[in-house]
């Protein structure tokens, strides 16, 4: 096998170019071509050592995959400090997404150039990991420990002008990178600029106690996680102590992250997201069909954020309501949510007016004739969906695509009312749709493979992570909600209160406890789904009985005030004596015994519900792979990614 790493002498500059495509990730091949490179140059009559890479990136960090093997030297922490330990000046020129161990490399050179669309980040808390070679020492000697903190707690990159800003990098260039470098780096030569070693910096001054800020924000935000205290523990280190030992403790800490739960699961999770987006049986690079403009029918809770979602992504919307009024209502709330992501920072004023211009309003399904994907995003009735496909039918062009954004009917049998059945697929966004990141993208029986791949392929322009599903009701996500929330209604009539069901499942990790999740999305939205079900379908009615007398006393959840909780003007839930009464006397009706119940019983019994029924989903082919069933979990429902996602964390605990 080639070596992924070569070396060349240029002139007097020593140049070492990693070659190891997709992402130049480090593995053991490039570890050693690093230490092979540096021999080389250590020996021959180069006065400088370039290392930079080829393909659409520097390093995206260490090798993932090896992660949880045995490691082979030569380690990652001793390549860095060798690189820094060079007695000839080293510079890295960075393009693309220099992450992780991949800045870490950068950060052991003694001076560092960017291309301005370069990205650079330590993104390893989101692998329930640190920065383990150096960059939690290195970073705040370079940055400051307010900026070193922000970058590796957060893990979220930053560009190349904000890294220069901090003191990340020394240059940015707008293109040549490798010629703009060479440059720089006989500029170096000339000055005689020998090596500047970011581990014997001083760290600069700073509060003493923002550590501790740090540690009860984090505690917050990232509630349950214990690598980014471990971050600030890490760079507390480095504040206090020599380099050697602040890395000696990186190292430790490091190690004992990278054996724990929370790493094993959000790496299981990092895989786990790229594997749902292949479709089995569809070839790699299946022919897709051309999307520029869209047609969104429907423009209330759902169409408005699917318009807002292509409309942000570069695509011309047109948004179709059935009458002015609702028309105008839909864009009143696009416009108000536009307004919203100007004030919270999240977009500039141009940005949005921009993004807005995009989104054009019409009564008119003739306006739908010449795009090329239609959404309908109506109310939830089978029938009115169908009446609009037939109506599709006749209008759209032939090829576009028609998608239904239904929660829970049959894609195929709305397919079957189109003389096309094969151009019709389910794209399920999830609420609110211009921000939540899942699409489930439901393979009807007849769907084309071109038109999956396209939806596939969409999904990344709209920045979303695609997962495919087969038709059943509910598809992924909401069938698995339901034998959930028929548990969560079992231990209530048993003995568990609102309160200690959300407070235990919100302790093990959920974003909500479920029975705020039912009262915010409205309790009447499940009274009439259920209404619409045969008896057959709807189960044990100890289920659902207490949600349904909640709904015939004018309870809908969070917008009348009350559902399961009481809701003051701040919309803070409040427990309600009135619905204990109301569980109370249901458990009487049903004859069932109260109880006691533990906070692990209601954590064991509720991911039980949801493991069950995703291997259900799995056996019976509606999902591709257990995998993509946690990649629903935690982009849809607020699973914790941490737990890895429900069926991770089912095997993991032995349910
Ligand atoms: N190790 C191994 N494989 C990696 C990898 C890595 N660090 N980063 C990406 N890959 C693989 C992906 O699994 C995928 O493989 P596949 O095609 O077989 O599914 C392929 O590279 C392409 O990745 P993406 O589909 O994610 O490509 P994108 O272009 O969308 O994104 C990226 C590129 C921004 C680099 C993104 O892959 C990413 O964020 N990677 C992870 C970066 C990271 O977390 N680095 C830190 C690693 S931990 C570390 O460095 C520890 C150190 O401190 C000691
Ligand atoms: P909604 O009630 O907020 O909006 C439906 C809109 O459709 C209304 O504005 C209505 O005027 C319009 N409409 C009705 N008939 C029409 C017609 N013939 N032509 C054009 N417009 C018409 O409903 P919501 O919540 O947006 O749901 C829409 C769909 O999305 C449903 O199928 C629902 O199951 C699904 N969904 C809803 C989610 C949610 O959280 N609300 C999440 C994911 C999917």
């Amino acid at each position: 096998m080639p070596s992924p790493v070569n070396y060349t002498l240029t002139g007097d500059i020593g140049v070492i170019t990693i070659d190891h495509p997709p992402v130049n990730a480090l593995s053991l091949a490039v570890r050693q071509g690093i230490m092979d490179s540096l021999d080389a140059a250590a020996g021959d009559a180069s006065r400088a050592v370039l290392i930079i890479c080829e393909g659409r990136t520097f390093c995206a960090g260490a090798d993932i995959s090896e992660f949880g093997k045995p490691p082979e030297e030569p380690w990652l922490p001793a390549v860095v400090n060798r690189i820094e330990a060079f007695d000839k000046p080293v510079v890295a020129a960075l393009h693309g997404t220099a992450l992780g161990g991949g800045f870490e490399i950068a950060l052991g050179a003694h001076y560092r150039c960017a291309l301005a669309s370069a990205k650079i980040g330590l993104p390893e808390v989101r692998l329930g990991l640190l920065p383990g070679a150096g960059g939690t020492q290195r970073t705040p000697r370079l940055a400051g420990v307010g900026a070193a903190l922000d970058l590796m707690t957060s893990g979220v990159p930053v560009d190349a002008h904000r890294a220069l800003a901090a003191g990340l990098i020394d240059r940015v260039f707008d293109a040549d990178l490798a010629d703009a470098a060479m440059a720089w780096i006989a500029e170096l030569v000339d000055e005689d600029a020998g090596p500047r070693r970011a581990s014997e910096l001083p760290i600069a001054a700073h509060d003493g106690g923002i550590f501790d800020q740090y540690r009860a924000r984090l505690a917050k935000k990232a509630r349950g996680q214990v690598a980014p205290q471990a971050i600030v523990d890490c760079v507390e280190q480095a504040a206090m102590t020599e380099f050697a030992d602040g890395e000696a403790f990186e190292r430790e800490t490091f190690m004992k992250l990278m054996a724990g739960d929370q790493s094993a699961a959000l790496r299981h999770f990092f895989f786990a997201e790229r594997e749902a987006a292949k479709v089995e049986g569809l070839a790699m690079g299946a022919q897709t069909r051309p999307i520029e403009s869209v047609g969104i029918i429907g423009g209330g809770t759902m169409g408005g954020g699917i318009a807002m979602s292509f409309a942000n992504a570069g695509f011309a919307v047109t948004l179709v309501e059935i009458s002015d009024e609702a028309l105008d209502r839909g864009l009143s709330i696009v416009d108000r949510n536009y307004t919203g992501s100007v004030k919270r920072g999240k977009l500039s004023e141009d940005a949005a007016a921009a993004n807005r211009a995009r989104i054009a309003g019409s009564t008119d399904y003739a306006n739908l004739a010449d795009v090329d994907l239609v959404i309908e995003a109506v109310f939830e009735d089978p029938g009115l969906k169908k009446e609009i496909f037939a109506r599709l039918d006749g209008t759209c062009k032939p090829g576009a695509i028609l998608a239904t954004n239904t929660s829970y009917q049959d894609v195929d049998a709305i397919a079957a009312v189109t003389g096309r059945p094969q151009d019709v697929i389910g794209l399920h966004f999830f609420s609110p749709a211009h921000i939540m990141k899942l699409l489930e993208v439901v393979r009807g029986e007849k769907t084309a493979d071109d038109v999956l791949a396209t939806c596939m392929q969409l999904a990344k322009r709209l920045r979303k992570v695609p997962v495919v599903s087969g038709v059943c009701y509910g598809f992924i996500g909401n069938r698995m909600l339901r034998p959930y929330g028929k548990q969560v209604q079992l231990l209530l009539l048993e003995g568990a209160s609102p309160g200690q069901i959300d407070a235990a499942m919100e302790g093990f990790g959920m974003a909500m406890g479920p029975l705020r999740v039912f009262d915010l999305a409205g309790l009447d939205v499940g009274y009439k789904a259920r209404q619409a079900l045969p008896d057959e379908m709807k189960g044990d009615p100890a289920t659902y009985r207490v949600p349904e007398l909640l709904v015939e006393a004018g309870r809908l959840g969070q917008k009348s005030g009350a559902g399961f909780y009481r809701y003051d003007d701040d919309g803070k839930p409040i427990p309600d004596p009135a619905v204990d009464e109301i569980i109370e006397r249901t458990a009487q009706e049903f004859g069932i015994e109260r109880r006691e119940i533990g906070d692990d019983e209601i954590v064991e019994c509720l991911l039980r519900a949801l493991v069950d029924e995703g291997r259900k989903i799995v056996a019976e082919g509606i999902a591709q792979r257990e995998s993509d069933i946690d990649v629903v979990y935690v982009y849809g429902y607020g699973f914790p990614a941490w737990r890895g996602g429900p069926m991770h964390y089912g095997a993991a605990a032995g349910l």
